[in-house]
């Protein structure tokens, strides 16, 4: 099984970036967990990040044929995107939406997330355990895609 984890804008500053709302776990640290416990399910993980939206775009469609799962930081373009949310929709592979922090305990502009409709569930508020908890998801989603 193939999972493929995709971070958005700014998630290469974790670690230095508001670590009152994000921690200080770097975005290599929080891939070095995501790789420990995929093991632990022998899931292959593809994991990167882009500050552009159509490279996230491209990613999403490059996806076909190779990934079981998606996984999505989309970070601000969860609130703008409507190029991201097409994108899923059109490929049709299942897609976990993931966040570190609680979005709907945040500024009301980060309540709204366009991409939530086309997604199998959203992981939010739990900081780097997040992505964690998105592998025993992602194994969940493609379980039950697969029965
Ligand atoms: C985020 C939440 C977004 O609102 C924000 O723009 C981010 C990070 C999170 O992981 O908590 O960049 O996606």
């Amino acid at each position: 099984m193939k999972i493929l984890f995709l971070n958005g804008p700014n998630l290469n500053l974790l670690g230095q970036r508001e670590p009152e709302v994000y921690g200080r776990t770097t975005l290599k640290d929080i891939e070095a967990k995501v790789r420990e416990r995929a093991a632990q399910f022998k899931a292959d993980i593809d994991f990167r990040q882009s500050n552009v939206e159509g490279e996230l775009v491209n990613w999403i469609q490059d996806a076909r044929g190779k990934a079981d799962v998606i996984v999505l930081n989309a970070a601000a373009y969860t609130h703008t995107s409507v190029a991201l949310r097409d994108a899923i929709s059109g490929i049709g592979i299942p897609t976990i939406e993931i966040h570190l922090s609680n979005i709907h305990a945040r500024e009301e502009f980060r309540h709204t997330s366009l991409i939530a409709p086309v997604c199998k569930g959203q992981i939010a508020g739990f900081g780097a355990n997040s992505y964690v908890l998105a592998v025993e998801a992602a194994i969940i989603v493609n379980g039950a895609a697969k029965s």
